[in-house]
């Protein structure tokens, strides 16, 4: 017993939990993601998985994304990845639905699936219904050689490492970073995307591994203290808008998972359709407002919450002031393009959750009910 918790301890690299280790892995795991794939100096990105396929994806009539989970978000942020650059419509799909109803899927259809542990039930059984139909199957996992990874017909493996936390935090950033590996390069071949252009992106895609860490560092101590204001919170709202709705749909599902308090993630937007009604001095909301995308729009959402009192915890770029001005809280992140935003943004909504499960002193690597791996439908 005493051997096997040394041995834990040693795994989790001086970190409490493996889940803030794996947090703070992320530097790296996005630098891994990218390696030999990103070649800013030669102004490539080298991918075989695609490159081989090159013609048969860039004809598909339609991609569809099939995932579970925090692979699903990823999948929905890879959707307006792929549209904006690829030009190309992606229809994003839960795997347990996809595959109980009739989908329109055709031989020349693309279906990506994406799954961290490559072996999650529901995914596996889309993707099987999906090749009889003859479309390509694209995956993307972590685990290598896993089940999904051998039953596509290419791939790219995110190379995050081994996630042991249950939820999963490094795995979905590599996702976003794979997903916009694709759909810039897709871009760049079917001529959506100027060369000028795509050589701007690839250097801020470049530059987020560095950017991650400066997250870390300058987020670490604020989540810690922010979360210790919520520990007997009954809900959360977590919002955003484009490109960060799914981020705030991940950032609930972090919190939910660990903390086991009830949250939602909305479309910023969405708000005055329904949950507004239940916006008041006890209500958290967690909105993710960087400078590029839907800024003003944004602005205005956070006049409405704060004219009915709930509790503001703004999550935008360094040096705000509109947003942070109207906040109870504030979270600061350095700029990039709209597109890769949510991959800083997660970040502290990570630590977040992370540490308001762990002052609710709950099993943070291990939560209830729930599997790293859902092989069972
Ligand atoms: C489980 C895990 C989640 C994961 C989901 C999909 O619910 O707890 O963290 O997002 O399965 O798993 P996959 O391995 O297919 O990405």
């Amino acid at each position: 017993q005493e051997l096997k918790l040394s041995l834990e301890q040693i795994e989790k690299g001086g970190y409490e939990h493996f889940m803030l280790k794996e947090i703070f892995e992320q530097p790296k795991s996005i630098h891994d993601t990218l390696r030999g794939r990103l070649l800013v100096n030669e102004g490539i990105i080298k991918m075989a998985g695609i490159w081989d396929h090159l013609e048969r994806i860039n004809q598909a009539q339609k991609i569809t994304i099939i995932a579970c989970g925090t692979s699903w978000h990823a999948g929905l942020i890879g959707e307006y990845l792929i549209e904006e650059f690829a030009r190309i419509p992606v229809e994003v799909e839960y795997a347990s639905e996809f595959r109980y109803r009739n989908p329109i899927i055709t031989d020349k259809d693309i279906v990506i699936a994406i799954s961290q542990s490559g072996e999650t039930a529901d995914t596996m059984a889309a993707i099987k219904m999906a090749k009889e139909k003859g479309a390509f199957i694209y995956g993307i996992c972590n685990v290598v050689d896993s089940s999904i990874a051998r039953i596509t017909d290419a791939g790219s493996y995110t190379h995050a490492g081994p996630e042991i936390g249950v939820a999963s935090t490094k795995a979905f950033t590599s996702q976003l970073t794979i997903l916009s590996l694709i759909a810039l390069k897709l871009g760049k071949h079917n001529g959506n995307l100027s060369n000028q252009e795509f050589m701007r992106l690839i250097t801020e895609l470049d530059a987020l591994p560095k950017k991650v860490e400066e997250v870390l560092e300058s987020t670490h101590e604020i989540t810690k203290e922010i979360a210790k204001h919520f520990v007997d919170a009954q809900n959360f709202l977590y919002l955003g808008r484009g490109y960060n709705f799914p981020a705030a749909l991940e950032g609930a599902l972090k919190l939910k998972e660990i903390s086991y308090i009830h949250a939602e993630g909305y479309p910023a937007a969405e708000m005055k359709h329904g949950p507004i009604a239940l916006i008041d001095e006890n209500m958290p909301i967690v909105i993710i407002a960087p400078r590029q995308g839907h800024y003003d729009k944004i602005v205005s959402n956070v006049q409405e919450i704060k004219a009915r009192k709930g509790k503001i915890i703004a999550v935008v770029n360094s040096g705000d002031t509109q947003v942070a001005s109207m906040a109870d809280y504030v979270i600061e992140f350095p700029e990039t393009s709209e597109c890769f935003s949510p991959i800083l943004a997660s970040v502290p909504l990570q630590l977040l959750a992370y540490y308001v499960a762990v002052y609710r002193g709950a099993n943070v690597d291990q939560p209830r009910n729930l599997a790293k791996s859902v092989t069972v439908e």
